[in-house]
């Protein structure tokens, strides 16, 4: 592990870093105008929304931390307290990152961008049509981190209006992760898709988990249950019944007594030849040393172990707890 203190980098150094490490950022598109109506347009992935009543959103226009210089952005938003924020997809992510580029003051970058501006019911800069979410924002608070070079500058707004393009709709009216297509900042010049390596994990309102304490200790050290592993298991809601455990070893049994699972493929070629129904002490009665019957009882927990993982993987979460429970009650 390396320790870092953020004195001991440099203020680039530092910011790419924690750019690094603080990813995917959302990315925001904010449209705003100085007092004279001229319009600007910036990405910020310093951005997120944290509140829903009221509706807030935040995002910040650092100094320069070439030369502490302010943002046209920012300079704006203390002449007139409106923005647009705009989200922005995969297909316009050329032209975000086009319309980042240090245009002097007065340059409008929807038209450096190509992007077409529409105008605001609530607010006077416009919003970018080619985003499926524009949102009417007025600027409740600007909050000044810090003075020099790097130093953000929040800026607290509240969410007056949301246009939502339909197409990126499911037929329930929530926003499709496919659809929409967002994009995201991480350090350096990557940016992730929110359409690609999507995954679910249904949240745990309804439910409250045993918790990875509850499993026995040969699970929670487990050298080959992962911390995905542990966290399903802990999401039941309750310990197996014996007779739950009884039944997942039979399963595990006559899997290994036929040798043909169809659902098992790398489980079966970590088979040690050790019968599944034998315990510790039955090792011992075999004839092996205990050394070797110890080592013996590792190999095999770990195979069941491997063959619990193959049962989470396949969704079997409740019979991997009981297998996992079963085992334990065998060695002890
Ligand atoms: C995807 C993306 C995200 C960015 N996020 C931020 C940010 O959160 N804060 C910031 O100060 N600059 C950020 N930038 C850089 C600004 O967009 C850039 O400095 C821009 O020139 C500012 O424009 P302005 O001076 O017209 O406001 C980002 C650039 C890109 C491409």
């Amino acid at each position: 592990m390396r320790t870092i203190e953020p004195g001991q980098l440099s203020i680039p150094q530092l910011q790419g870093l924690l750019q690094g490490a603080i990813a995917p950022r959302p990315i925001a598109f904010v449209a705003t105008c100085d007092r004279q109506g001229v319009v600007n347009l910036s990405p910020f992935s310093f951005y997120n929304l944290f509140s829903a009543h009221p509706p807030v959103l935040i995002f910040s226009p650092a100094l320069r931390a070439r030369d502490g210089s302010s943002k046209h952005t920012l300079q704006n938003l203390l002449e007139v307290p409106e923005c647009t924020v705009n989200g922005v997809t995969h297909a316009m992510v050329q032209q975000t990152s086009l319309a980042s580029s240090e245009y002097p003051r007065g340059v409008n970058e929807f038209l450096k961008s190509g992007c077409s501006p529409i105008p605001s019911i609530q607010v006077s800069p416009p919003r970018v049509a080619e985003s499926p979410v524009q949102m009417e924002c007025r600027v409740i608070e600007i909050k000044a981190l810090g003075q020099g070079p790097g130093a953000g500058n929040l800026v607290i707004c509240e969410i007056m209006l949301i246009h939502i393009n339909e197409v990126i709709l499911n037929e329930q009216g929530a926003i499709d992760p496919y659809k929409s297509d967002w994009v995201a900042r991480l350090g350096g010049d990557w940016y992730a898709r929110s359409s690609h390596g999507l995954f679910t994990v249904p949240k745990p309102l309804t439910t409250l988990g045993i918790g990875v304490d509850a499993l026995p200790h040969s699970v929670q050290r487990s050298t080959v249950l992962t911390g995905n592993d542990l966290g399903l298991l802990g999401n039941l809601e309750k310990l197996p019944t014996p007779e739950d455990c009884r039944t997942a070893r039979l399963q595990m049994a006559s899997v290994d007594m036929t040798g043909v699972d169809a659902n098992m493929t790398g489980v079966d070629a970590n088979v040690t030849g050790v019968d599944a129904n034998m315990t510790g002490d039955a090792l011992r009665e075999s004839g092996l040393d205990q050394k070797a019957a110890g080592e013996q009882q590792v190999q095999e927990q770990e195979r069941v172990h491997r063959v619990a993982q193959k049962w989470i993987t396949m969704g079997k979460v409740k019979e991997a707890l009981a297998l996992l429970m079963a085992e334990e009650a065998s060695d002890h």
